[in-house]
């Protein structure tokens, strides 16, 4: 009886490379970026270490030194200095992620995809992603509206890709139907296909300045995390309704969800390792109980293994800086 050795292709380092099946390019991720309307230094968001609420001026430079180091693309959100009950901002052709659209396309022009989160929750006092109704419940229908002037507003200042995130019903026909009215055809829709409910968004909701009134949550319409077969009718949906790219968010924790989708669906399938992902690697790092920088790879190339062709992740600029 001789002993089967799988051991053999793991000896030497070289057989290891050759044996490897998967692997993260800089070209498969999305970096993103905030911008903040009112201030003139950068801030920094303690819960996400390294990451920083943008001036105009400083996001310019940021997107020209990641596009330096090959960076292919980045996802803006905008932090305005006044909220209201509608979100008015986000289709304010003087808010602050339409402007510093202009600037973006003025620095880099085609060589990076700029795409433009879409949603109101930033622009809201309420907080919550679309117009709140009589019983504190989000009004889907009212609310399309808001997403399809934000969406005009975005593809008018220049953005390449829109990405609706506020989980409404519809949102991707009504947002495709719009721009195709406007002649904003070429403008792709990345959509928040699957996304969840989730626990680990904690740390973007201080990078944009957000709190849901009245301690109020997103489980009336971000998915309930006990389902996988719910979020595979929302990609057919979002697909149905014209979107160009389907995401799954956050990533970790739904490999299961990204990789069905992957085998199910011919567009490309994006995840977002979202902040909560990338603030407890940077703080059991920072406590000296594991290696960073290994295990942001490893979630990296696990996300990628399960099937995302794209990556929206707050690693991207270490990421490229690590494969110059
Ligand atoms: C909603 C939006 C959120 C994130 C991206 N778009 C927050 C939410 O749904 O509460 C979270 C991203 C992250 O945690 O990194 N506009």
């Amino acid at each position: 009886m001789t002993t089967i050795r799988p051991r053999r292709l793991r000896r030497t380092a070289a057989m290891r490379e050759l044996m490897s099946e998967t692997h993260v390019r800089v070209d498969d991720l999305i970096a993103p970026l905030f911008v903040r309307e009112g201030i003139d230094q950068p801030v920094p968001i303690d819960s996400l270490p390294g990451v920083v609420q943008h001036t105009r001026e400083s996001l310019r430079a940021e997107v020209s030194g990641l596009a330096q180091l090959g960076v292919k693309s980045v996802i803006l959100f905008g932090v305005p200095s006044e909220k209201d009950a509608v979100g008015s901002g986000a289709s304010d052709p003087n808010g602050i992620v339409q402007l510093a659209l202009g600037d973006l396309r003025a620095e880099v022009g085609d060589d990076v995809v700029v795409m433009t989160d879409l949603c109101v929750d930033e622009y809201t006092d309420h907080g919550h992603c679309g117009i709140v109704d009589e019983h504190g419940s989000v009004d889907n229908d009212a609310t399309l509206d808001l997403y399809v002037q934000a969406a005009l507003a975005q593809a008018r200042a220049g953005s390449q890709v829109v990405a609706p995130s506020g989980m409404m019903d519809g949102q991707v026909a009504a947002i495709r139907s719009a721009l195709d009215a406007e002649q904003f055809s070429e403008v792709a829709i990345l959509a928040y296909a699957a996304k969840y409910a989730s626990g680990l968004y904690g740390p973007f909701r201080d990078a944009v300045d957000v709190e849901i009134a009245d301690g109020g949550d997103r489980r009336g319409y971000q998915q309930d995390y006990r389902n996988v077969r719910e979020a595979q009718r929302e990609i057919d949906l979002d697909i149905a309704e014209g979107a160009d790219m389907v995401m799954v968010k956050p990533a970790l924790a739904y490999l299961d969800v990204i990789s069905e989708a992957a085998a199910r669906v011919d567009l490309p399938v994006a995840a977002y390792h979202v902040s909560g992902e990338y603030a407890m690697i940077h703080a059991a790092a920072q406590n000296g109980w594991i290696d960073g920088d290994a295990v942001a790879l490893e979630h990296l190339t696990a996300i990628k293994r399960a099937g995302a062709n794209i990556i929206l992740t707050y690693f991207t600029r270490w990421f490229a800086e690590q494969h110059q």
